[in-house]
């Protein structure tokens, strides 16, 4: 097979290629985004070789294997390892996902290529800055709001209208919906994004919730929610299978019945 190369009108450089391990057995390649705010050869994309037979199956295990045996230097969040904290969000093989959860083996042949989440500005490597994305999260107000007296217990909800919020709690904030969403690339300052408003409706559905109506009166703007085109995109990156645009479709669908 072909050795891989960058494109001729790539806006990246060729960075270093890292040893391959002496008596590697099963070497795979990659080649990763490298971003470094104290260099001035920003950005390269470097080139390693990792031992199949001495690293566990996903690519964060490649990624950790990298950083502890060749190369300390790289930088990339991780924490759960088992895609319950979002933070391992990246680009792999183009695609938005977590590390975690994505086999090496399901990343074809030749090398894996691995990218921060794209648009977004880099702080080092793999690590991209998240403030707006979480200040946007924190916009909707992601909690229970209520108006009437605390029960004595907890607030119940039927098992009926608990049903009503699967596919919305499962979300793990990981970015990878909002920073595949070409609406979000040119709006993002403006459009809140996918994650954003699938929490949006997590408490709009919520039948113990009681601000409905100002939860919308916040929405009800033409950028904040109705950047939305119904690309999909967000459906296809989310990792954890949640359908975004759907829960956005449950929101604009909200703001016309409240008007007739
Ligand atoms: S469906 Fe809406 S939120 Fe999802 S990618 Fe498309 S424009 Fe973005
Ligand atoms: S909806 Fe999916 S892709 Fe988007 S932040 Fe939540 S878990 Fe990640
Ligand atoms: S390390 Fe937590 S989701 Fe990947």
């Amino acid at each position: 097979m072909a050795e891989f190369s960058l494109p001729k009108n790539s806006q990246y450089r060729e960075g270093k290629v890292w040893p391959k391990p002496v008596d590697g057995k099963r070497l795979q390649e990659f080649r990763i985004y490298r971003w470094n705010p104290d260099e001035t050869e920003n950005p390269r994309i470097d080139t390693y070789y990792v031992d199949r037979e001495d690293c566990g199956p996903m690519v964060l295990d490649a990624l950790i294997w990298i950083k502890n045996k060749v190369d300390p230097t790289l930088t990339f969040r991780r924490s759960c390892r088992e895609g319950i904290c979002g933070s391992c969000a990246m680009n792999i093989q183009g695609q938005n996902t977590i590390a975690c959860t994505r086999g090496i083996d399901e990343c074809g042949s030749g090398a894996v290529k691995i990218y921060p989440l794209p648009h977004m500005p880099v702080l080092k490597d793999l690590v991209p800055d998240l403030t707006q994305f979480f200040a946007q999260h924190a916009s909707v107000e992601p909690w229970l709001q209520t108006q009437t007296p605390a029960p004595e217990a907890e607030w119940r909800q039927t098992p009926e209208d608990r049903v009503q919020l699967d596919g919305l709690y499962e979300c793990i904030l990981c970015a990878c919906c909002t920073t595949a969403c070409p609406s979000y690339w040119w709006n993002g300052d403006r459009f809140l994004g996918p994650a954003a408003l699938l929490h949006a409706y997590r408490w709009l559905a919520d039948s113990r919730d009681e601000m409905t109506g100002e939860r919308l009166d916040k929405l009800e703007d033409p950028f904040k929610l109705y950047r939305c085109h119904t690309i999909m995109n967000c459906a296809n990156a989310c990792p954890k299978g949640l359908n975004p645009a759907k829960a956005i479709a449950e929101v604009k669908k909200m703001m016309v019945t409240r008007h007739v």
